[in-house]
């Protein structure tokens, strides 16, 4: 099995030769998601059991039945959810580090991934304006992120406060992403669930909330969100701010979807007080053009962190005792990861930072022109101005039944659900420029 004998080296050719021709699909066909279970099973009878198989055989069951029942997020024509847009690059670097079990877990085992993991970071914080010390490593995603960095958010509480163990709370918005709800229940805290005036958590909001609650004191972290995912909006982070220096808050910013945006002068301030977070995350799978899965966690005091998510076990101590260690493992819930940063670090090597910019920017600018063609339709109405990238509109008149009916006929499966049409209408070409209406 790990020898390079004939059935390596033609497994060599036809996958290479299969990833070479999907490399150079432009565009990328949609394919399509969801399928019967029992032509699936139909498809694949006989292949896993006891004795092996042609590769070749494997492969064209797999390219002729379960390729094309995978959607592709990265295909101008996904219009549903968030859209992936990785580049080139990225992809054939992510190949690389697949052919070279590539991994990123400790300095001792992988300085060099994890050392250009790091400069992506740093970029990544020098954009938020966060201190030199910030730091922190590369996770599956967003709710991995946000997960990691409230468990260190409730920790720190803990560690201030003098009174008996306690149920903790974090602030939240209603649009906060739904991995923070489940970050909270999985970390046995609770939400004090503060309103908001359209959709923006201000810190006016949250001094109210806090002054109208009977207890402030078991409040360990104020979340913000710069880009909701319904809608791309950023909170008030400066309010926000100050409300966590007021209380002694941990400031925690999910950026997973709209953080790419620190990117895009047009919009840059206002992310204005994200420099004060004490932790943020940005998904480099969703707009900065990385393969799956990466999610990049920053934390303004990593040491924290550290004291936190360091797994301490007698054969890992060696990782610990090296000079000028950097351990991603430290710093979030995970021991063994791929060095899922280096994807984005070898595009942007090869496009520069600047092109990254300019493609964040042309889709901002193409969601503006979207709103402004929508508001010169009689029959569609513009729900708000984009933020960023996604525009919300609703089509005067259509139930969610007429949504349906519309997708099914576009091609597009299930998208037309509540929550789901808010992102049916997009705008392929860039991606991002969703064009939806806002349940509500
Ligand atoms: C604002 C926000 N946070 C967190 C997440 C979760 O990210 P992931 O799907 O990478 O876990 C999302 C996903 O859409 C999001 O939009």
């Amino acid at each position: 099995m790990h020898s390079v004998d004939p059935t390596t080296e033609m497994m060599i050719r036809s996958v290479l030769a299969y990833a070479e021709n999907r490399l150079r699909l432009d565009p990328v066909p949609l394919d399509s998601g969801s399928r019967d279970p029992a032509d699936l099973d139909f498809a694949l009878a006989g292949l896993l059991g006891n004795e092996g198989h042609n590769p070749d055989q494997v492969l064209g069951v797999y390219t002729s039945m379960l390729a094309p029942a995978v959607i592709s997020a990265d295909s101008p024509r996904f219009l549903g959810f968030i859209p992936a847009a990785p580049t080139k690059a990225a992809l054939l670097f992510d190949m690389l580090i697949s052919c070279a079990s590539i991994q990123g877990i400790s300095w001792l085992e992988a300085a060099g991934a994890i050392h250009a993991e790091n400069q992506v970071l740093r970029l990544l914080a020098d954009r938020a304006g966060l201190p030199d010390g910030a730091g922190g490593c590369f996770v599956s995603g967003g709710s991995a992120a946000n997960l990691s960095a409230l468990a260190v958010a409730r920790e720190v509480a803990k560690r201030k406060s003098a009174g008996p163990a306690r149920r903790w709370r974090a602030i939240v918005s209603s649009d906060a992403h739904s991995s923070v709800g489940n970050t909270l229940r999985l970390l046995e805290m609770d939400a004090l669930v503060v309103p908001t005036a359209d959709h923006r958590l201000t810190g006016d909001a949250v001094t109210a909330a806090i002054a109208a609650d009977g207890d402030p004191g078991s409040l360990a972290a104020v979340v913000g969100t710069a880009g909701t995912t319904n809608a791309g909006i950023i909170d008030d982070l400066t309010g926000l701010a100050r409300v966590a220096d007021a209380y002694d808050l941990w400031f925690h910013v999910d950026g997973a979807y709209g953080g790419a945006g620190l990117f895009a002068p047009s919009v840059r301030a206002a992310y204005d007080g994200i420099e004060r977070a004490d932790s943020f995350v940005v998904d480099p799978h969703k707009w900065l053009f990385a393969p799956y899965d990466c999610a990049a966690l920053v934390y303004r005091e990593p040491a924290l962190a550290r004291s936190v998510h360091k797994q301490d076990a007698g054969y890992l101590d060696v990782i610990h005792e090296q000079p000028g260690e950097w351990n991603p493992t430290d710093y979030a819930y995970h021991l063994t990861r791929r060095a899922r940063g280096l994807p984005l670090w070898f595009s942007l090597c090869v496009h520069g930072v600047d092109a990254y910019s300019a493609a964040i920017e042309s889709a901002i600018s193409l969601a503006r022109q979207a709103a402004a063609e929508i508001s010169a339709l009689d029959y569609l109405e513009l729900v708000r101005e984009p933020d960023l990238s996604v525009v919300l509109f609703r089509r005067i008149g259509w139930q969610a039944a007429d949504y349906a009916a519309w997708a099914d006929e576009a091609g597009l499966e299930d998208v037309a659900t509540d929550a789901g049409m808010e992102r049916m209408l997009g705008l392929g070409t860039l991606r991002r420029a969703a064009v939806a209406e806002v349940a509500g």
